[in-house]
């Protein structure tokens, strides 16, 4: 945006107040965008354009509920230049144009991408693929410089595969990753104000491909390239869990000096739907818009799409569906009201408590951990169960055990040889929290004959302020089976731990503990597992931690 007319100048604080103004006593029952605007976050939606000309009840809610939009196709480089030289601009405009008629901010998608790019671009040799992507960048960008709604893009989408190596893609092996560095400075040179994002999936939990994007986005900006905010898609599913992380994951990119944004989230399922499915995936919208409330470098959460009349997700992933926050025929799921909840924070109006959870159940005792699972609870108030507290019972002082999103939970760090009693309890989305489940019982077992478990750490990359280190190795080196192990090891001062992956990892002041996770604590005789942690450190300081054990 340039600020260079005085009618351009006051358009653009009109639209800023009628985006922030409402900072004062939203209404319960208010809008989404009320509430999101009453924190000075944004609550988007991608949209479509077909519906969009021809559906009013598609058009009133993309209207009323959201203060953001992203053209879910409109503004990708097959619609606006599909051949060579001509651009057309018929559905980014008319995108921007709802925009602007709503009072809402325009997230630009995208410019550099794999997919949905013409077979014209792919098929350039180096030079002529250099030029194409700033020809590109200059006329789509350049377009909307002047236009106040449009306030942001993303410039490059999806450089990364699966295992966070750069993606090889026609970009890649083209040109290499310098077409990064171009793509952000020609966006910079065509809107001198707008922010300028990278994007991609798979990156919301910490875990190799989100440190590679972390170490990605930290190199480019030394290098004085405008990167200005990280996109986290937010593609989820519930059968595959929640990254507990998220918070944690999004603070880490903020504290390198990056916005960070939500972009694409939707929340699939096996199909057929079900009202217990339905309460899972709004606990996990729940547990997305809590995480961005929570870090202030977080401008806001997109949705990729409404409603489930036009969502990506049947057509993309074969038996899933039911992935977005209003059903087929624009009625309410339980997951529009955890986001909206979720939003308003403390106008909630459910006081209704869950149901207490059934009578926990042990399994897989070992000499340190446990699992739990219980009948699940439910939530008939409105804002949907959110989770479970597990207690161990210890006369007047109870101590919390462990917190889990289901029904079940993997107990570590237990004393060996030791008798517990336990119970569960279930919270909402509004803080209500149920009656006590009946009690159980179960005792660990003898310890482990200590000595047979090692831990070989090994430093994958160091730069000036900070280190990976992966995969630190665990191997069990005695003549039978463990179930659990830990290993301990101590951070130079000064350093701090900022992610972990394959580990339950705790920290006090300079001694790191991590537990195995859920999934790698069964080690044969013999056997390998490993995990991985991310520290930072003072600038030249060269040290990593020492003396790592095992038990
Ligand atoms: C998807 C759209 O939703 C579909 O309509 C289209 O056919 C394919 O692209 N990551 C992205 C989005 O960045 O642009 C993709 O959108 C979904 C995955």
């Amino acid at each position: 945006m340039h600020s260079s007319s005085l009618p351009r100048v006051l358009a653009l604080v009109g639209m800023l107040a009628a985006f922030l103004l409402p900072a004062t006593a939203a209404e319960a029952s208010a809008p989404l965008r009320t509430h999101a605007a009453a924190r000075g976050k944004f609550i988007g939606a991608a949209l479509a354009t077909s519906p969009l000309s021809g559906e009013s009840s598609y058009r009133n809610i993309a209207a009323t509920e959201f203060n953001q939009v992203t053209a879910e196709n409109a503004m990708k480089w097959d619609s606006t230049e599909p051949s060579q030289g001509q651009f057309n601009f018929s559905g980014a405009d008319a995108i921007v144009n709802f925009a602007t008629q709503n009072s809402q901010q325009v997230h630009g998608h995208t410019l550099v991408w794999h997919q949905q790019t013409p077979g014209w671009v792919q098929g350039l040799g180096a030079s002529a693929m250099r030029t194409a992507i700033q020809n590109h960048i200059s006329g789509v960008v350049g377009r909307y410089a002047d236009n106040p709604a449009v306030v942001s893009w993303d410039v490059v989408n999806e450089v990364f595969d699966d295992n966070g190596n750069m993606r090889t893609s026609f970009w890649y092996n083209t040109l290499g990753q310098s077409y990064i560095a171009d793509a952000f400075r020609a966006a910079r040179a065509a809107d001198s104000n707008a922010r300028l994002c990278i994007n991609d999936y798979n990156v919301e939990g910490i875990n190799a491909k989100s440190t590679a994007m972390y170490n990605l986005v930290s190199s480019l900006r030394q290098q004085g390239v405008p990167v200005d905010c990280v996109g986290f898609q937010g593609h989820l599913a519930i059968q595959y869990g929640f990254p507990n992380d998220l918070q944690q994951n999004l603070q880490r990119f903020a504290d390198l000096g990056v916005q960070v944004r939500i972009t694409e989230l939707d929340i699939r399922m096996q199909m057929p739907r079900n009202s217990s499915k339905d309460s899972t995936q709004a606990t996990y919208y729940r547990n997305v818009v809590n995480a961005c409330n929570a870090v202030t470098a977080c401008a806001g959460v997109t949705i990729w799409g409404f409603t489930d009349k036009y969502s990506w997700v049947p057509d993309t992933f074969s038996g899933e569906g039911a992935a977005l926050i209003y059903d087929e025929s624009y009625q309410q799921k339980p997951a529009y009201t955890a986001v909206h909840d979720a939003l308003a924070g403390g106008t909630s109006t459910d006081t209704t408590p869950p149901s207490a959870p059934g009578t926990p159940a042990s399994s897989n005792v070992t000499s340190n951990s446990a699992t739990l699972t219980w009948a699940a609870s439910t939530d008939s108030g409105g804002s949907g169960l959110a989770g479970y507290d597990v207690y161990r019972e210890q006369g007047t002082n109870d101590t919390l055990l462990g917190r889990s999103t289901t029904a079940s939970i993997n107990l570590t760090g237990l004393t060996p040889s030791t008798k517990y009693q336990v119970y569960v309890r279930a919270r909402d989305g509004a803080g209500n929290v149920s009656g006590n489940s009946a009690a159980a019982t179960f005792t660990t077992t003898t310890g482990p004959v200590g000595g047979a478990c090692t831990a070989t750490p090994t430093v994958q990359t160091q730069w000036n302020t900070g280190y990976v280190v992966q995969p630190v190795t665990v191997t069990n080196g005695g003549s039978s089976a463990i179930t659990g192990w830990t290993v301990t090891f101590t951070l130079p001062s000064g350093h701090t731990l900022t992610g972990s992956w394959n580990a339950a990892v705790t920290v006090s002041g300079q001694n790191v503990t991590a537990r195995n996770a859920n999934y790698n604590g069964n080690l044969g005789a013999g056997a390998s597992t490993s995990f991985g942690f991310q520290v930072s450190r003072p600038s030249g300081d060269t040290q990593t931690p020492s003396s790592y054990t095992c038990a």
